[in-house]
């Protein structure tokens, strides 16, 4: 049987409003939803765009940079265009160009150079934590630590992070109030600072084995290039880990049984990042720009069309993951993921399960010095059902001001990160809480 012609989008064809109202849970019921009722959806909202919520569409497109380009816009909505910056912004072969000198900073053996400086930030940090007694660990974790990982991995003074992730946080949440001048101005002094890290360098003449923006400089790169993936690696690095940093640290605060069980077994912890990158995927998409007519599910999608893929649906397809919902330590399955088709995350989680040695007065082990995170009983209780809904799944947790939830699906493909910041951070100040104790 021939199968029917595939169908372009209809006029006013509106399977979703991005711009609905959210509660914590409701968009990930809306996906559950979408990925039976019409997995490749069509939204009128911003010039029109379509969503694909299903695993195998999403990672259909990941896999094909022939025919889905990045380069055109990342997200939806697109917003203010303020510079190309590698290699999120271009397409293979190009891309390919950057990721090769990138990659080299992320194999196993960097990770574990890096992993003493970080379990010392690490170590250090708890203490304070252990000895205020009690603490936010919105702000006081999940928000400084990647600041104090991204300063040693990228050769930069800690107060120049802290300066980065704040900048970031207020570039991002820019983005999620889709506020151009607000946009241009953030990147406009992250490109600044870009460019003073790329001039020390220089001037120091640092080697390019040791140093990302170094080997860089060293590749005979075009130098726009060079301080456009500079500024881009300056706002990547700390977002996603502050976000799912935070994320995971509700959900442990929920589930003590968890806690116990991972402080009882640490070596179950690089499995429980895993399933936690797929529950709680901390961007909830980004997009891609079809670059010629193509079918997906059925659905004609025209040249020039944007495309919204949802990781955070996809992550969740009960198709690949079974009880895609919940939390399951040790899936048979923690591969097959969106996420790491073109991204490949550069750090997912311990490089290697903890091992006896480092076990000395447990300061290399700081989570054996908590006695465990809790809910502050005394903390207010939102109207908002179970806590943790996409509202504290992209929990950017780098924003300053708590405000009224955005009622916009679309900008959170985009910016989960930042957007969420806020959210999580007024949630996690009242009703997280972390490091109560010392054993
Ligand atoms: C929890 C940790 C992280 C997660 C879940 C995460 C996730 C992602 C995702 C989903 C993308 C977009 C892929 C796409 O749609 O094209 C991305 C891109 C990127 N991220 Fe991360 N990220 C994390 C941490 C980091 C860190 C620590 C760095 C750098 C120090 C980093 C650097 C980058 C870069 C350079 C890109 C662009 C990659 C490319 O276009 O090839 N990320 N990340």
């Amino acid at each position: 049987m021939t199968p029917p012609d595939p169908i372009p989008a209809r006029p006013g064809e509106h399977h979703f409003d991005p711009l609905a109202e959210e509660s914590f849970t409701s968009s990930h019921e809306l996906y559950k939803e979408l990925r039976g009722r019409c997995p490749v959806a069509h939204s009128e909202t911003y010039g029109g765009f379509w969503a694909l919520f299903r695993h195998r569409d999403v990672v259909g497109v990941l896999q094909d940079a022939e025919t889905f380009t990045t380069s055109v816009q990342n997200v939806v909505p697109k917003f203010a265009f303020t510079g190309r910056r590698p290699p999120l912004h271009l397409d293979p072969p190009e891309h390919t160009d950057y990721r090769r000198v990138i990659n080299r900073f992320f194999t196993k053996g960097r990770m574990a150079a890096l992993e003493p400086a970080v379990r010392g930030h690490v170590a250090r940090l708890v203490a304070g934590l252990v000895a205020a007694g009690e603490a936010d660990v919105g702000p006081a974790y999940a928000q400084t630590m990647p600041a104090h990982v991204f300063a040693e991995f990228f050769h930069l003074p800690l107060e120049l992070t802290a300066r980065i992730e704040q900048i970031s946080a207020e570039y991002v949440r820019a983005i999620q109030l889709v506020d151009d001048d607000e946009v241009k101005r953030g990147s406009r002094l992250l490109y600044g600072i870009a460019a003073d890290v790329i001039a020390a360098r220089r001037a120091e003449g640092t080697d390019p084995d040791e140093d990302l923006t170094a080997a860089l400089l060293a590749a005979g790169l075009p130098d726009d290039m060079v301080l456009g993936c500079v500024r881009q690696l300056l706002v990547t690095g700390m977002v996603a880990p502050s976000v799912f940093i935070g994320t995971m640290l509700a959900h442990l605060a929920e589930h003590e049984d968890l806690q116990a069980l991972l402080r009882a077994e640490p070596d179950r912890i690089p499995a429980a990042v895993e399933e936690y990158l797929r529950l709680f995927t901390p961007y909830r998409g980004m997009s891609r720009t079809a670059r010629r007519d193509v079918v997906i599910g059925g659905r004609l999608i025209r040249e020039g069309e944007p495309i919204a893929l949802v990781y955070t649906s996809a992550n969740r397809d009960e198709e690949i993951f079974e009880n895609g919902e919940e939390f399951v330590l040790d899936r048979p399955n923690r591969v097959p993921r969106s996420r790491s088709v073109r991204a490949s995350t550069p750090v997912r989680g311990p490089a290697r399960p903890h091992d006896a040695a480092d076990d000395a007065g447990g300061a290399a082990r700081p989570h054996a010095r908590f006695r465990g995170l809790r809910r502050d009983p005394h903390g207010p209780v939102g109207g908002v059902g179970h806590p943790l809904g996409p509202d504290a799944v992209h929990p950017g947790l780098n924003a300053r001001v708590p405000r009224p939830p955005l009622s916009c699906i679309a900008r959170r493909y985009v910016v989960s990160a930042a957007r969420a910041a806020e959210k999580v951070k007024a949630w996690t100040g009242s009703r997280v809480v972390g490091g109560v104790r010392s054993r």
